[in-house]
């Protein structure tokens, strides 16, 4: 697919649109796809990180989803690098991001992040910290580098991700997201190849959604009743691209149900390719049957303005540029409400104005060197 003029004309009109998440508005239709870009020494975002941020806002993002960023549990991560959402010094620099992001007229919500079965014992930043997840098994299926979770642990991480989101709110966050996506802790209890328990907390798909419900449920009486809750998911795994948690809209809707029920306001539904059918006999893409099935707005993601998915470039390789034609038609047929972009975000600053004012002959490709900087 090439860029073609039709959408100059309509990309503004379209994206352009407010839309509501609970009691947020958000001033169009991008957002920022979280993206881990390691530049925060200590778990404190620095200068570095506000202007990065600031200045993707100012060129018209509409919502910035941060980098995933440690909610404060010893086995949350696995670098020191990573920006930590707990502690005085992180979320004061947590504090100056949302201000500079306000500034310059965006919104912006941290993607709250505990790594699971992921981790490494002996992986900064707390060496002595156990890997733990549902069952202790990894996402290749191996068994003995960690731990099944506790009752203590299972209260810990709830309480953890409930006082990261009362955190957020107060330092001047506009919501929260929740990761549970890519085969990280949430993911590892929704998907059976990770959660093998045989308590209430694993079994069929309403029982592996257990712990994600009671998780969102901790948050939502922590945060004011208006305060946005999205909660992303996905069918992929990290390790394992074509893993799958639901085969059929019917398994979709139950997991989605008891989060939507617990107090989710709107889904992100994370896909490598947004114009791939989920599933067999409609068009949907994954937001789409999110949207559909549970009501809640959701937000698409996946390959927008690229070819080439996100696995390509987690092997070091670029991308060209696309059209999003038919991401605006399936936009304006209302088949999901907003569209989160990764890296040609991280590519270019300024590849929301470009787009909303039709400049699309000066959209850049993605060259996996954007990496190294935070530009
Ligand atoms: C460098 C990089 C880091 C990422 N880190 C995260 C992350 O912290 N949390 C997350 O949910 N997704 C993460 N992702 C996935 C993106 O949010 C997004 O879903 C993916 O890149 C697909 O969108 P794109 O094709 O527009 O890049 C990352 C992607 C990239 C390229």
């Amino acid at each position: 697919m090439t860029v073609t003029e039709p959408s100059a004309s309509r990309a503004a009109e379209i994206l352009s649109r407010p839309v509501t998440i609970n009691g947020l508005t958000v001033p169009n239709r991008i957002v920022m796809a979280p993206m881990t870009r390691k530049f925060s020494p200590g778990g404190v975002p620095g200068e570095d990180v506000r202007s990065y941020y600031a200045r993707r806002a100012a060129a018209g993002v509409g919502l910035i989803v941060t980098e995933g960023t440690y909610v404060g549990h010893e086995s949350a991560g696995e670098s020191d690098d990573v920006p930590r959402f707990h502690g005085e010094e992180q979320l004061a620099g947590w504090a100056r991001v949302a201000a500079d992001v306000h500034a310059a007229g965006g919104t912006i919500v941290p993607q709250l992040w505990h790594i699971g079965m992921v981790r490494k014992q002996g992986d900064p930043p707390f060496a002595d910290a156990p890997a733990i997840g549902p069952s202790g098994i990894r996402l290749d299926g191996t068994e003995g580098a960690g731990r099944a979770m506790t009752r203590t642990d299972l209260d810990a991480v709830i309480g953890a991700f409930a006082e990261a989101a009362a955190a957020a709110e107060r330092i001047g966050f506009d919501g929260v997201e929740l990761h549970g996506a890519h085969g990280y802790l949430l993911d590892q209890f929704l998907w059976a190849g990770t959660n093998r328990r045989t308590d209430a907390y694993g079994g069929d798909a309403v029982a592996r959604t257990k712990f994600s419900a009671e998780l969102v449920a901790a948050v939502r009486e922590a945060v004011s009743p208006d305060f946005p809750v999205i909660f992303r998911y996905s069918q992929w795994k990290s390790e394992n691209y074509d893993a799958r948690l639901a085969e059929t809209p019917q398994e979709l809707e139950a997991i989605l149900a008891p989060l939507a029920e617990a107090g989710v306001d709107a889904f992100h539904a994370s896909t490598r390719r947004y114009w791939s059918p989920e599933f067999d006999g409609s068009d949907l893409n994954l937001a789409g049957w999110t949207r559909k099935l549970t009501g809640r707005p959701a937000i698409t993601v996946g390959s927008v303005g690229l070819d080439g998915d996100v696995i390509r470039a987690f092997m070091g390789e670029g991308a060209s540029v696309q059209g999003i034609d038919d991401l605006l038609d399936r936009l304006e047929r209302d088949e999901f409400d907003l569209v989160a972009v990764g890296r040609a975000l991280l590519q270019d600053p300024q590849w929301a104005a470009k787009v909303l004012s039709g400049r699309f002959s000066e959209l850049l490709p993605y060259d996996a060197t954007a990496l190294r900087t935070l530009s």
